[in-house]
């Protein structure tokens, strides 16, 4: 059935395609049609002190202003990443900033933090029904100098942490300028310090929110080990490895390959299982990984579980695959 669909979709721009997508659902869900759906195995593990029905998740970024929540959740993910949100709402980059690579299975994407900002996200999460696992991704608006970055994530923090399962931290898109400093030792440190900070004072107040920090695939060796040591020692939650990439290794001559943006789907999982690689040594299991990029199969969601990943995020997959991909990789 999606084979059919998507042949229509991708008849349309990315991002028309993208929201006619979400709107159907939505109006599937309301008129009740999404109880036929097929069910998903239920494998539960528990991880971060949540329980996971299944090991497969929404990635960040589908779903950045959480409006759609309860109809997404009707597929059967075993948890649901919203966001990536800025304090205050952002346009994002101009159009297009979305682009097909059909023959890779790919997509590249510079959205650039396009959102309506942490309140009305705070508002959508107070009115849904789903009671399962909600991530809530945290960014930095556009216009915040790196050197207040902890102020946004703070502020995204208050907001949002007494609705969310977990909170990740976005420091590694490739579309905010100089977002992606913030993986360097001395910067990281002291934001993770001042969220933790944050978080404990929630704790004491209300509950304790589980802080994850997702990081970029075009990190060296020697940034990974520094970034485990960190994680370890600011006693951080968990870890997403990993966001889109800015190389473009083997796609010369690929319609659209050269545009900017982060680069999602199968040419990323390698970059990306290598990082999950290196993190589950220097991590010794000590703080689970969330896997994401290049999932396309349930042979890759193994390969990411091999890896030392615990979960197993999906994005690109959804959309060349459609919501059958789920089903396949939770029965694994
Ligand atoms: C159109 C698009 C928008 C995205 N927006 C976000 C975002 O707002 N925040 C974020 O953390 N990741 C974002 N991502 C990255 C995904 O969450 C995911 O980490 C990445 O696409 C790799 O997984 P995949 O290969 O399965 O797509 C976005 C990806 C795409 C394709």
């Amino acid at each position: 059935m999606y084979y059919y669909l998507k042949k229509i979709l991708f008849q349309f721009d990315p991002e028309t395609a993208h929201a006619v997508t979400l709107k159907s659902l939505q109006i599937a869900h309301s008129l009740g049609l999404t109880q036929f759906f097929p069910t998903v195995s239920s494998q539960p593990c528990t991880l971060m002190g949540l329980t996971f029905p299944n090991r497969i998740g929404l990635a960040a970024g589908l779903d950045k202003n959480g409006d759609y929540i309860d109809a997404l959740a009707t597929l059967g993910f075993g948890f649901v990443e919203v966001g990536t949100v800025t304090p205050k709402p952002q346009e994002g980059n101009p159009q297009p900033r979305l682009f097909r690579l059909p023959e890779q299975e790919a997509i590249i994407n510079r959205m650039g933090f396009n959102n309506k900002g942490c309140d009305y996200l705070a508002e959508q999460l107070r009115k849904i029904k789903f009671n399962g696992v909600i991530g809530v991704n945290i960014g930095k608006n556009r216009d915040t100098p790196i050197e207040h970055a902890l102020d946004d994530y703070l502020h995204g923090f208050r907001v949002l942490a007494p609705y969310a399962s977990y909170v990740a931290i976005n420091i590694s898109s490739p579309n905010t300028e100089s977002l992606r400093a913030l993986q360097q030792a001395g910067l990281l440190k002291s934001l993770l310090k001042g969220l933790k900070a944050e978080q404990m004072l929630f704790a004491e107040r209300k509950k304790y929110v589980p802080l994850v920090v997702k990081i970029a695939p075009d990190l060296t060796p020697d940034d990974v080990e520094d970034i485990a040591e960190i994680l370890l020692a600011e006693k951080v939650d968990g870890v997403i490895a990993t966001n889109t990439t800015v190389s473009r290794d083997g796609l010369e001559n690929v319609p659209h390959a050269m545009e900017s943006g982060g680069l999602s789907g199968k040419p990323l999982s390698a970059y990306s299982t290598a990082i999950i690689q290196q993190l589950s040594v220097l991590l010794k299991n000590q703080i689970p990984i969330i896997a994401s990029g290049g999932v396309m199969n349930a042979i890759d969601a193994a390969e990411k579980i091999a890896a030392g990943a615990s979960l197993v995020q999906l994005y690109s997959g959804l959309i060349y695959h459609g919501p059958r991909l789920i089903q396949a990789c939770a029965a694994l």
